[in-house]
């Protein structure tokens, strides 16, 4: 626990400028930001200062290795005002567990946590009551050191920034099912929540939406023969009644949305099954009907319905029901996150 988190607050409020009612996603910043530096082989107390730009030696090592992880959390307000957020813990360690991977040194909890709230604390009014709305939470780690050896930095940046948002997608998307690119490879970086894996997602998602598709559903690095994400997101797939979600792997982002989803599926008593799905599977299960539903899971979108896929040339619909697990889980899990019902898992904080 950190007591004297310095707090410089910023002498103009850009609040008023902003309309609460037509938010877009991650487009506009709240005043402030938590900032916090490791340098002389420690991190050193964070600070909330007002946002601004971060100006870095262009030798910094992330404009060249990309040595980066992120995360993404979101902040709630109640209807008496009271300010939630989702599991926060689990991005904490999620981000340490990123680090390591590309050898950054990871935080202390007490300067993600108690950094956060401070922060939270100060931007308070940003946070969004609006149906649908929320903060977005950016927190994220940089190489900020310089140098051209391509080792790793000798100092870091972590910063927090948050973003009053709406949707993230604004209806159902239409995916094709990757069959050149690939996310993640087994040994590599899938897992971890590194700038680069987003990076390399935008060329081959350019060439699907020439094709007439919004997103990119990501098969393995081997045979592409098994689905394992949806754009940014883990994917869920619903054959008959049966909720289907891959395992994950250090190919697969551990989701905090995928795996609340699995655990609030399992307590309505909705059949899931952690397993690999093939793209076989799938496409069999268009052709016979018994493809029911796609969608995608992630923080910032929470769940995003998908209306059909692409898959060598040939297009599949999935068919439009009147009560979708979409819709029901999307119901219960926002629920949560809103103080809006009763939390039996004990995940809002
Ligand atoms: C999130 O869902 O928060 C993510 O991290 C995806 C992001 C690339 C928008």
């Amino acid at each position: 626990m950190i007591n004297d988190i310095e707090i410089i607050k910023t002498e103009a409020t850009k609040i008023n400028e902003v309309d609460f009612d037509n938010l877009a996603f991650g487009s506009v910043f709240s005043d402030h930001m938590l900032e916090c530096d490791f340098k002389d082989g420690k991190w050193h107390a964070p600070k909330v200062v007002p946002y601004h730009p971060i100006t870095l030696d262009p030798s910094a090592k992330i404009f060249h290795y990309g040595q980066s992880v992120f995360e993404g959390m979101k902040a709630y307000k109640d209807a008496k005002g009271d300010v939630y957020l989702f599991r926060p813990l689990e991005n904490f360690k999620r981000l340490n567990i990123s680090s390591k991977r590309l050898a950054i040194p990871e935080l202390p909890e007490s300067y993600f946590m108690d950094g956060l709230k401070a922060l939270l604390e100060v931007d308070k009014a940003w946070i969004p009551q609006q149906e649908g709305s929320s903060l977005y939470i950016r927190p994220f780690v940089f190489a900020s050191g310089n140098g051209f050896h391509a080792s790793p930095a000798n100092a870091y940046k972590f910063v927090i920034c948050t973003a009053p948002s709406g949707a993230y997608f604004s209806g159902k998307v239409k995916v094709l099912i990757e069959q050149t690119y690939s996310r993640s490879a087994n040994g590599g970086v899938g897992f971890a929540k590194a700038g680069g894996n987003y990076a390399g997602q935008f060329y081959p998602t350019q060439l699907a939406v020439e094709k007439g598709y919004q997103q990119v559903i990501w098969t393995d690095d081997t045979n592409h023969e098994f689905i394992e994400e949806a754009g940014a997101m883990n994917i869920f797939i619903r054959i008959n009644d049966t909720l289907i979600t891959g395992p994950t792997s250090d190919r697969i982002l551990d989701g905090i949305t995928r795996k609340s989803i699995i655990d609030i599926a399992n307590a309505e008593g909705i059949p899931v099954e952690v397993r690999k799905i093939s793209v076989h599977e799938v496409v069999e299960a268009a052709k016979n009907g018994t493809l029911k539903e796609m969608f995608g899971a992630g923080t910032a979108a929470v769940i995003s319905p998908i209306s059909g896929f692409g898959y060598k040339d040939s297009d599949y619909d999935l068919p439009e029901l009147d009560n979708t697990y979409a819709n029901r889980l999307k119901k219960i899990i926002t629920d949560i996150q809103t103080n809006k019902s009763e939390d039996p898992f004990g995940w809002r904080y």
